[in-house]
C-alpha cells in the first residue's frame, strides 16, 4: 500500500551506523516483494533475523477438486464447516486457481508459533471476532467487516479477542492491491474513489520483544509448510519506516456509488489481484428513478467466475442463502436474481446486504472439503412453482 510510514527509532539514513545502547549494531532487514524494486519496508532489529536453530518439513498443501466438474451454479453453506483451532494450520479450502484460493476457518485460540506466508499475500475478510494481528511492524486491532491485507513474506499471529471467530481468507498469487483506477500517478486514491487513506489502518503499537529462546515459525513456500526455529523472539523490532506492512480497511468504510438507475458490480470494487478481483456490497439507498429496477439484470459473466460471500443472510437478488454461504456462478452459464426477487426489488428504497465478491479470470475448481456442505438444490432454484 503506497502510503509511506514510520514507527519507533529509527537512524538518519538508510544503511548507515546505528547501535544499541551495549554498542552492538541493530541488524537491519529489507522486507518486500518483487526482489529490491518492489515495495519495502527496513526494520531494525535487536538481533540477526537469519538465527534459524532448526527447520524441518510439516506437510505437503494438495488442494482436491471436485472430480464432478459438470457446469452448474453451486452453493455452500460455509458457516455449517467443521474447521479445526488453528487460524493458519486449519483452514478449510473452498474455491481455487492458479490465481486464487479461497480458504474459511473458525479459530478457536491463537496459534503459540508464527506464520508467514511466502508464495502469496492474503486477504483476510473478518465476519466474526475481534482480536489482534501480531508482526514485527505492531499491533494491528481487527474486528468484524475487517479486511486484513497481509503482504507476502510479513510474519504475524492472530491474537483471538472476543469471539466466535469466522475468517474468510483470500490467497491470491499476485500482489493485493487497490484498483489501479482508483489512485493517481503518484500513487495517492484519487477523489471520487470509494475510500481514501484515512481509511486505512496501519500497526499502530510497535512492540519490541526482546526474549531468546526457541520460536517456531511456520513458513508456506511452494505449496508446503515447513517450521523453522528462529532462536528469539521475532517480534524484535526497535524501528521501522517503509511501504510495506499489514494493514486493515473496514468493509463498512466503503462509500457506496448509487446511481439513478442501475450501476453495474466494478462500482463495488475495492481491491484487485492478478486474475482477481474484490467487491464489496455494503447497505446503500437503492436506485432513485421512480421506474428503476433495482436487483442486477440477469447476465453472462463470461471471462468470469463469480462468487459471493454472504456476510449477512440478506442480499437483494438472492433468496435461500444464510449467512456465510458462498455462491459460485461458473463462467458460461447466465444469472440473476431468483424468482420473485427483481419484482420484490421495485420501489425498495435501501439494502442492508454485506457481501463480499470474488471475481477470478480463469475458472475456479470447487475443493473436495466444500462438498460436505453444498446445497445440491441451487441450481433449481431459478424454478418457479410450475417449472421444477
Ligand atoms: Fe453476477
Amino acid at each position: 500500500m503506497p502510503i509511506y510510514q514510520q514507527r519507533g527509532k529509527l537512524p538518519r539514513k538508510r544503511h548507515v551506523v546505528f547501535r544499541q545502547p551495549d554498542g552492538s549494531l541493530y541488524p537491519e532487514e529489507l522486507v518486500g516483494n518483487k526482489g529490491f524494486t518492489g515495495p519495502a519496508s527496513l526494520l531494525y532489529h535487536l538481533r540477526q533475523p537469519t538465527t534459524v536453530k532448526a527447520v524441518k518439513p510439516l506437510r505437503d498443501l494438495q488442494w482436491e477438486p471436485d472430480p464432478d466438474r459438470t457446469l452448474r451454479h453451486r452453493h455452500f453453506r460455509s458457516a455449517r464447516l467443521k474447521t479445526g483451532p488453528s487460524p493458519v494450520l486449519d483452514r478449510v479450502p473452498l474455491l481455487f486457481n492458479a490465481d486464487v484460493a479461497l480458504s474459511l476457518v473458525a479459530p478457536e485460540r491463537a496459534d503459540e508459533f508464527f506464520y508467514r506466508n511466502g508464495q502469496g499475500d492474503e486477504l483476510v475478510y473478518v465476519d466474526h471476532g475481534d482480536g489482534v494481528l501480531e508482526s514485527p511492524f505492531g499491533r494491528l486491532a481487527f474486528g468484524p467487516g475487517d479486511y486484513l491485507v497481509i503482504p507476502r513474506g510479513i510474519l504475524h499471529r492472530y491474537q483471538l479477542g472476543r469471539g466466535p471467530w469466522r475468517l474468510l481468507v483470500i490467497e491470491s498469487a499476485g500482489y493485493v492491491r487497490t484498483p489501479k483506477r482508483y489512485r493517481n500517478e503518484h500513487g495517492q486514491l484519487v477523489e471520487g474513489a470509494p475510500f481514501s487513506e484515512r481509511d486505512i489502518r496501519a500497526p499502530q503499537e510497535l512492540e519490541t520483544r526482546d526474549a531468546r529462546g526457541d520460536f517456531p515459525i511456520v513458513v508456506k513456500s511452494q505449496n508446503r509448510l515447513t517450521e523453522m526455529v528462529l532462536a528469539h523472539h521475532p517480534c524484535d523490532v526497535v524501528g521501522w519506516d517503509g511501504y510495506y506492512y499489514p494493514w486493515a480497511f473496514n468493509i463498512r468504510d466503503f462509500e457506496p456509488l448509487v446511481g439513478r438507475i442501475h450501476l453495474p458490480p466494478p462500482v463495488h470494487q475495492t481491491f484487485e489481484g492478478d486474475g482477481v478481483v474484490v467487491c464489496s456490497f455494503v447497505p446503500r439507498p437503492f436506485d432513485f428513478d421512480a421506474e428503476a429496477v433495482p436487483a442486477p439484470y440477469n447476465h453472462a459473466n463470461v471471462m468470469s467466475d463469480e462468487v459471493l460471500y454472504y456476510a449477512s443472510s440478506k442480499f437483494m437478488s438472492r433468496k435461500g442463502i444464510e449467512q456465510g454461504s458462498v455462491t459460485l456462478h461458473p463462467d458460461g452459464l447466465p444469472h440473476g436474481p431468483q424468482p420473485g426477487k427483481t419484482e420484490e426489488s421495485i420501489g425498495a428504497k435501501w439494502t442492508d446486504e454485506l457481501a463480499v465478491m470474488v471475481d477470478t479470470f480463469r475458472p475456479l475448481a470447487v475443493a473436495r472439503q466444500a462438498l460436505a456442505v453444498e446445497d445440491a438444490t441451487y441450481m433449481a432454484s431459478w424454478l418457479d412453482g410450475e417449472e421444477r
